[in-house]
């Protein structure tokens, strides 16, 4: 085992509670410190409740517990940020100033901050959008990633913080639930088809939009911050890119296990954001400084998806 001591801040979140477990296996339970602004289940490992808009609150769990690495997950995504601009950008940069701020206060090894394909705005590339794109963000949640990421590059050049970051697309998983975001639908569809409920999608079909399957998200994330120092070229954040797909495929790819599923679209508020985010992205830069390389494809991970979901609501295994 390696000698980290790890907080997770956002840890009853969708990629935090995953990746809580998965920094477990490789750190130890005990190094794995998961927080979270909602008291979380008894688990594993030590848990705390944490505002992280509470800076002295964060300096004393990190006091208590010997941290050397933070992973920054809080955050209002893009969908739920619209509701109110400014409580979301005050909560993603607030929380993100304290992070960077104790860090380097404390010498920290290690930050992790993700970023998000919200970074895009309909001025950039809609077709394997490139890292270095220009970056007009049409979402307070996607304003406030393009700030972050510059912070985050900011204190690495000034203060040599290893500040690590990854712009996620679309991530969909059995194991949690996503909450205010624009790719959320494509998470719902699964535990509606797996019930043998029709699903009102609030996308239209033909909404194409870059996902990457949970397990992936989650190694490459690990990776990206095992990966030496001296490798990584992006000090921002990097593009991350896993498939891309629409509503109308992802429905057919279920339809090959499920041949009944339903599917119908009313498109909401959401359909704006989507449409102003890239197809597919391009992460040559992650590909060649870290070697990523994501495992799924759509038809591999509904497999996979349905087959897990099937055994979460008891149902026969044999999907
Ligand atoms: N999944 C996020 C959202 O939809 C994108 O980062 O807001």
């Amino acid at each position: 085992m390696k000698k980290e001591n790890i907080l997770i801040i956002g840890a009853g979140g969708q990629i935090g509670s995953v990746l809580t477990e998965a920094l477990r296996d490789v750190y130890g339970d005990e190094h794995v410190v998961a927080s979270d602004l909602n008291p979380l289940e008894p688990q594993a490992g030590p848990t705390e409740t944490l505002n992280a808009l509470d800076g002295q609150a964060l300096e004393e769990v990190i006091k208590k517990w010997r941290i050397n690495q933070v992973y920054h997950l809080a955050a209002i995504l893009s969908a739920k940020g619209e509701k109110d601009p400014m409580w979301a950008w005050n909560i993603n940069m607030a929380s993100l100033f304290n992070v960077l701020e104790v860090a380097r206060q404390r010498s920290l090894d290690k930050v992790y901050y993700p970023s998000s394909i919200a970074v895009f705005g309909r001025e950039a590339a809609h077709l394997d959008t490139p890292q270095y794109e220009v970056l007009i963000p049409e979402t307070v949640y996607g304003i406030s990633k393009v700030a972050g990421e510059n912070w985050a590059n900011y204190y690495y050049r000034r203060y040599g913080l290893d500040v690590r970051s990854l712009r996620y697309p679309g991530i969909i998983g059995y194991q949690s639930m996503p909450g205010g975001g624009t790719t959320d639908y494509a998470v719902d569809i699964y535990h509606y088809a797996i019930q043998n409920k029709p699903f009102e999608c609030f996308l239209r079909a033909d909404t194409r939009l870059p996902m990457l399957y949970m397990p992936d998200a989650i190694r490459g994330t690990i990776e990206l911050m095992e990966a030496p120092a001296n490798q990584l070229s992006v000090r921002t954040s990097y593009n991350l890119a896993g498939m891309s797909f629409t509503p109308e495929e992802v429905a057919a790819s279920i339809r090959k296990i499920m041949p009944g599923f339903d599917i119908r679209y009313k498109p909401d508020f959401r359909q704006a954001i989507a449409d102003s985010w890239p197809a597919s992205i391009d992460d040559s830069a992650a590909r060649k400084d870290w070697n990523w390389n994501p495992e799924y494809d759509l038809d591999t991970m509904t497999k996979d998806m349905l087959h897990h979901l099937a055994i979460q609501y008891h149902l026969s295994s044999s999907v």
